[in-house]
This record gives C-alpha cells, structure tokens and sequence, in this order.
C-alpha cells in the first residue's frame, strides 16, 4: 500500500480546501517529484502476471481502461475488450492488435442484465478461460442528494455496483477454467467517504468496496485487488449524471490538474503485479483518506469546504 502521511508544516500552511487537495507540494517525505515522473512498468514483473493470459476489461473504450489496455498491448496475451462504444473498441483493436496481443471487442452494457449476460456469452466463444477480470467501466455524478431523481441513483447502482456483481458472477465459470484467476476493481476514493454531490456514485463504491473485500477474504475466492484512484485526468465528468438523469457534459477542473490516465493505469498494473490487495492511486487528494481516517474533522471542515464541480 502506497502512504501517504502529512508533514506538520502542512497543516500549518492550509489555507483553503483547493490548495490542500491541489497542491503536490502537501505530499511528504520528498515524493512529489516522485509523483511527477512517469512510473516505468515493472516488465519482469507484468510478464509473470500476464504473459499467456486471458484478460478482460470493461469500460475500455476511454480513460483509466483504455490507458490499462494500451500498457498491456506489446504482452503476449489475448484481451478482451468491453464497453457500449464499440466503434471506439473497434478502432482500438485495429491500432493495437498484434502477433503477441490478440484483442477481442464485446460489447456490453452494464446497466441491462441481458446485455451483461450475452456479453459472457460471446466472451466465452472467443476464449476458452478467463485469468483476469478488470471492472473499471463506471459512470459519475454532479448533483445534490436532496435533488436527485431516486431512478438516477438506481441507475448508478446498477452500472458501478450491480452489473460489476452481475459480471463477476457470470464469469466464474471461465475463470474457475483459469489456473490462478484475478479480479481487479476499480473502486473510488469515494468508495471510503462520502462527498459532496457524489451520493449516488460514493453508495455504489462503498457497496462495491464493501463487496469485494469480503470477497478477497474468502479462502475459494480468486485474487482481488481494489483500486482506489483520486482525481484521474479522463473524461469522466462529462458522461456524469446530473439530478434528472442528463449528462452534466462539462469538464471537472479538479480532474484537469489530476494525475493522466497512463500514469494511472502503470500504476494499477505494478501493483496489481506485485500481489498487492489495496493499490491508491492519485496525487495529493489521497491525504483525505488519512484525514478521514486519523482527522476527521479536518476531513469534514475540507469536503465541506471544497467547491464541489
Ligand atoms: N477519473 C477519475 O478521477 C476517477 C476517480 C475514481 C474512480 N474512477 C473510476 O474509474 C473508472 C473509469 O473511469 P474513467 O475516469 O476512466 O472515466 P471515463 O473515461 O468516462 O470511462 C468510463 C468507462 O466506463 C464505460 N461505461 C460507462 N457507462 C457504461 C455502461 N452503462 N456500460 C458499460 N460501460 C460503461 C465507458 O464506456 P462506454 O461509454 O463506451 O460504454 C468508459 O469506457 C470508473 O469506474 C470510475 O468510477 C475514476
């Protein structure tokens, strides 16, 4: 697990919630030139985990997934792309297929059961075992709780907690075909607290944290390692959805200045390479799970204070 501690003159110098959770420079113990440079992939490592495996990715077609598919790309190993905008699948299998990686699209659609089971169903006729399920597909939220249509909040449920769960269980028989299968979850800093305008989106990461670990401590289980990003420059926020179910369609300034999603998914992957349960992944915005946890009312007087986009 990557810490992240404060150092005391930072909470000397807090002036304002978007410096703190903006500014590298509240990262201790010298890291944020650290943070700047680009993480090498552990190659060694990787190969162990992925050379020859039979690996699936939702939400593919756009940020962290498409970032985590272009860093497996070069291994040898057969990939399974999934997500609603195929033609974007399509392009990508043109541009990245190879004589080591073999990539397969499939189209899915997390919010309709029906489509998530077909979606195993083609999957199963393109590989013969599954090692390695990668739930990052998800959808965001802009809106008050107070204001929100209670059939949006169901529809984020649906997509980033029930149709992970739909997914995962549909596969088990592919991948109990695998010798040592692995499932990674992109979860969400706001799988941990809660914060402003992100009720919806921050009950299904706590319900999906809350899933997967028990899964990760049952002893049949396979492998699971829970992602919990900060803030990951992607187009997230514009496919976020509003109080009446639209789409907020605008940029998040904070995701801007977060960290790119390549970076991300280097992360991801050397920690998923190297066994890890609980990988962080973000910049300075990661000291909020230590304020929540150690400070809580410094967590509160922050998030409460954050302008929230
Ligand atoms: N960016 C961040 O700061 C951040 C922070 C914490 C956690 N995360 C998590 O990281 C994951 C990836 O997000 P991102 O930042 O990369 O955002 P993104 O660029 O918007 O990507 C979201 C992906 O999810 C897919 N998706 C959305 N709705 C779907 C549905 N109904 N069915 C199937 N797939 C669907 C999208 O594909 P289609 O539209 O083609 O279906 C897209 O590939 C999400 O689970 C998100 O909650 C992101």
């Amino acid at each position: 697990m990557e810490v992240f501690c404060m150092h005391p003159r930072t909470i000397k110098g807090i002036q304002s919630a978007p410096e703190v959770l903006e500014s590298t420079k509240a990262i201790p113990f010298g890291l944020p030139r650290q943070l700047a440079v680009s993480a090498p992939l552990n190659q060694k490592r990787l190969l162990q985990r992925f050379q020859n495996k039979y690996i699936c990715i939702t939400g593919a077609s756009s940020g962290i997934g498409e970032a985590l598919v272009q860093e497996l790309t070069g291994l040898p190993c057969t990939l399974v792309l999934m997500a609603r905008n195929t033609k974007r699948l399509e392009e990508m299998r043109t541009k990245l297929s190879s004589d080591r990686t073999v990539i397969h699209v499939v189209p899915i659609d997390l919010e309709q059961p029906d489509v998530i089971d077909a979606a195993v169903e083609a999957m199963s006729v393109s590989i013969p075992h599954l090692d390695w399920l990668f739930h990052v597909g998800g959808i965001s939220q802009r809106s008050l709780a107070a204001d929100t249509d209670v059939q949006v909040v169901k529809r984020i449920m649906q997509i980033d907690f029930l149709g992970a769960v739909q997914l995962t269980t549909r596969c088990r028989e592919l991948m109990g075909r695998s010798a040592s299968p692995g499932i990674v979850v992109i979860s969400s800093m706001t799988g941990l607290f809660g914060f402003p305008k992100r009720s919806a989106y921050a009950a299904a990461k706590h319900a999906l944290q809350g899933y997967f670990e028990s899964m990760q401590l049952e002893s049949s289980s396979p492998y699971v390692c829970i992602v919990s990003p900060g803030s990951i420059r992607t187009n997230m926020s514009f496919q976020a959805l509003e109080a009446d179910g639209s789409q907020h369609g605008k940029a998040d300034p904070r995701l801007e200045k977060g960290m790119a999603a390549t970076e991300a998914a280097r992360r991801i992957l050397n920690g998923v390479a190297r066994g890890k349960r609980t990988i962080y992944v973000g910049r300075s915005e990661l000291l909020m799970i230590y304020f929540h946890r150690y400070l809580p009312f410094l967590f509160r007087w922050i998030a409460r204070r954050t302008p929230a986009k």
